[in-house]
């Protein structure tokens, strides 16, 4: 158990504690309530998107009789029906139609929506239309766009600390090399949906599996061209959203809303897997070239990287995103001199967003491929040029503590994460058994490695960094809990209410976690960036605080006694020498007319970024963490294994110690998945071909390491004044699966005697292991 919870009485559920997820026992025994399990009223219909079959082009004639006639079909939109607005880009920009008007640009573009009586109807109707395209030339990579001369989709990203020109020309030593970075999908198990139910004069009311519902309530409205205040947006749970659920959701609430109105009845669209695939933005591909400096013991002396991404046919997101690759390009590492650009590409397929980690791990990958080569150009331990390259310490900090965009580590806790997991996984004696075994075996090679992970927490968008919470406590002591970011298995209601229950010491089942809806909390962000638990359990805090000094003040008044002498208990509240229970002392309270709700609010402080100048404060802290991976490979196939890992990942002071270590083991798998098997694939229409779990490879349980450990680190406490010095979990660990594919690549080195960094560009898929077998093999 927990020294936090060492009292003799404690509450049951509070911070801290190891307390299960609130809707475990519903999601496994098939009773939580997503969106598609709401009831329904009999009269709703249903949408179906029918897509373009071309990558760039005109729509020269667009028949849908055939749909029209469709058995079932009540109607059809096209972009012409819009009530006020075919926009819903996120961006200024308004680069993104809500369908498809006279132009397309990727294969899969809706054009139209189908609304019949039934979602089978639909579906088949959708497939029925006749359209003649102006088919143009298109680009589906970044190196297709770059020749195709495409435009940037949104402003690039400079960071510039020193000269890195001149120092690369004065380098000891220099290297170059490109790097290919594979996307994702987001494999949510609940794909997107969307119902809309029309009330009186213009509400809207939407259920949406989205991570962002006050966008979603504005896009409707802007769409719709009526108040945000017409329109209600609610969110229970979504099964997974992983990013794909910031801005993806528009278009599905977008067209469900608008066919509401149209035809006076609710209406819910959800497309099937493959459409959803290939109808929605995914993690970014990147292509990187730099150029690096280093002297002889491995110190990196200069840095300079262009970071040119696919985004697809419009923004969206792709701006953050670009930022935040190049905010990680750093990794844990101290570049002395640095330039760092981004190159945002325009090409013809689906607009990218937000994935887990959001252009960060893309950034991180190239920190630890730089490292990689120093250190086989030197001939060493990769660790240990990791090591001689890390940041200033914390407490320790100097001139090797500025990050390329000018904002001081000044929490920097790695050199302990590490030196902690090297000695509590054995890493050295370990490595030191593998070069032994690779001598010997001359088919399976083994590798092992060990990557750090420095991520930044908070939105980069500052204004985002903002969270609301409304808490109610009724008579009889139960408490309503609501605020503003979303659930999507994370586990951010039970860690909110966990916060709720601390604030008041009581049971934690005594807090209802209830949707999330715009009705209850107004101009809410994302639930992203990993801050939800940051922002809203600070913005739960206040409210809940808000009601406790009431009820002091109360209590002192009534029974005439200081503060200091109101104190909350496990469930009673000690007034001078007597003991009142919880409820009691709230029902006396709501007698005397005393206010027992209250609406919290939090506002991140101390951050500023100018993306103009490249330079500010982007981030509140930094999280921690640090993986050894162990695999073999087969050298005749290409398959591998992984066969151990070890994680120690530093969440500050737990809020809920399950929850993180799940949200740890489910972030490495998902981004071992990313850099190993799951690969997206583009055919030469610029179809994506790769749109079902048959052909698109997401890890399976048994894919998992052999040996699998996961560890918090115990002794770590933000040194910031974040919610119950916790810190956030959901993204950061996802890039301790770096550790994969560089313990793949010292394995595949192993064939050539480790005289070279084997390239070994993202997904390493078997396919890809073989071929640099090959390579080193001289075969190829
Ligand atoms: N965990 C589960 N189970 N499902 C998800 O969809 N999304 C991840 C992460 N963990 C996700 C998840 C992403 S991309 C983010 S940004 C965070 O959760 C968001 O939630 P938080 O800010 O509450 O951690
Ligand atoms: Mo997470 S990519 O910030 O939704």
């Amino acid at each position: 158990m927990n020294e936090h919870v060492s009292d003799l009485v404690a509450i049951k559920g509070g911070v801290h504690q190891p307390t299960k997820h609130d809707s475990g026992h519903k999601h496994v025994t098939g009773q939580a309530v997503y969106t598609d399990d709401i009831e329904t009223p009999a009269s709703t219909l249903h949408a179906y998107l029918g897509l373009s079959t071309c990558a760039n082009g005109t729509i020269e004639a667009m028949d849908l009789s055939a749909v029209r006639s469709s058995p079932g079909v009540v109607g059809v939109l096209t972009s012409r029906d819009m009530p006020a607005s075919n926009d819903i880009s996120p961006t200024h920009l308004h680069d993104e139609p809500v369908l498809a008007d006279g132009e397309v640009h990727f294969f899969g573009q809706a054009m139209f929506a189908v609304v019949a009586t039934s979602r089978e109807f639909a579906r088949a109707a959708a497939q029925k239309a006749k359209v003649e395209y102006g088919e143009r030339p298109f680009a589906r990579s970044v190196d297709e766009a770059r020749e195709a001369d495409y435009p940037n989709v949104t402003k690039p990203l400079t960071l510039k600390r020193g000269n890195a020109a001149s120092a690369l020309e004065a380098a000891t030593n220099r290297l170059q090399g490109r790097y290919e970075i594979g996307g994702q999908d987001h494999m949510y198990l609940e794909g997107h949906i969307a119902l809309a139910i029309p009330g009186e004069d213009d509400d809207m009311t939407v259920y949406s599996s989205t991570q962002h519902p006050s966008e979603v309530q504005h896009m409707v409205a802007h769409v719709l061209g009526v108040p945000s205040a017409a329109v209600t947006v609610n969110v229970r749970r979504m099964g997974g959203g992983f990013g794909g659920k910031e801005t993806q959701s528009n278009q599905f609430a977008a067209v469900a809303a608008v066919a509401a109105k149209k035809f006076g009845k609710a209406v819910k669209i959800r497309p099937d897997r493959d459409d959803d695939m290939i109808t929605t933005g995914k993690r970014h591909d990147f292509v990187v070239d730099y150029d690096v400096g280093y002297d002889d013991e491995g110190r990196i002396e200069a840095v300079s990287g262009t970071f040119a991404a696919r985004c697809g046919f419009s923004a969206d997101l792709s701006g953050p995103v670009t930022d935040r690759a190049l905010f990680h390009a750093d990794n844990c590492y101290y570049y002395p001199h640095v330039l760092l650009q981004s190159e945002p590409l325009k090409t013809n397929t689906v607009s990218n967003t937000a994935f887990r980690g959001f252009g960060g791990p893309q950034g991180l990958i190239v920190g630890e491929r730089i490292v990689e080569e120093i250190a086989y150009k030197l001939g060493k331990d990769p660790l240990e040029i990791r090591r001689i390259n890390f940041y200033d310490r914390e407490g320790e900090e100097n001139a090797r503590s500025v990050t390329p965009y000018h904002q001081k580590v000044t929490d920097n806790i790695i050199h302990r994460v590490v030196d902690e997991l090297e000695e509590t996984c054995n890493y050295q004696a370990r490595r030191e058994a593998i070069l032994a075994f690779n001598e010997t075996n001359p088919i399976i090679k083994k590798g092992i490695a060990l990557t750090p992970v420095k991520f930044g927490i908070s939105f980069t968008a500052t204004w985002y960094n903002q969270a609301g919470a409304l808490v109610h406590v009724y008579r009889d002591g139960s408490v309503h809990l609501n605020h503003g970011g979303t659930e999507m298995g994370q586990g951010l209601n039970t860690k909110v209410a966990q916060v709720v229950a601390d604030t008041f010491q009581i049971d934690l089942d005594k807090v209802k976690i209830t949707a999330t809806t715009t009705e209850k909390v107004p101009n809410t962000s994302a639930t992203a960036a990993s801050s939800g638990s940051d922002l809203n359990g600070m913005a739960a805090d206040n409210a809940a605080n808000q009601i406790k000094d009431r009820l002091i003040d109360f209590a002192c008044e009534e029974y005439q006694v200081t503060k200091e002498q109101v104190v909350f208990e496990a469930n009673v509240v000690r007034v001078g020498n007597q003991r009142i229970p919880f409820p009691d002392l709230v029902d006396q309270a709501y007698m005397k007319r005393i206010h027992l709700s209250a609406a919290g609010f939090y506002k991140t402080p101390g951050i500023h970024w100018n993306r103009d100048t490249g330079q500010g404060n982007p981030f509140f802290y930094f999280a921690y963490g640090a993986a050894v991976s162990e695999v073999s490979i087969d050298t005749l196939t290409g398959e591998y294994h992984v066969d151990r890992t070890d994680l120690l990942h530093d969440v500050g002071k737990s809020l809920n110690p399950a929850i993180d270590i799940g949200q740890v083991e489910g972030a490495f798998i998902q981004g071992m998945g990313w850099l190993t098997t799951e690969e997206l694939w583009w055919d030469d229409k610029g179809q994506l071909r790769t749109h079902a779990p048959s052909t698109y490879k997401i890890p399976l349980a048994s894919d998992r390491p052999a040996t699998f450990n996961t560890k918090l680190v115990s002794w770590s406490v933000n040194k910031e004044r974040t919610i119950r010095r916790s810190k956030a979990v959901g993204e950061p660990p996802f890039m301790l699966a770096a550790s994969v594919v560089e313990a793949l690549s010292m394995a595949v080195a192993s064939v050539g005697n480790y005289a070279a960094c084997p390239c070994l560009d993202t997904p390493c898929t078997p396919e890809r292991i073989l071929m640099a077998v090959e390579r080193l093999r001289g075969r190829t």
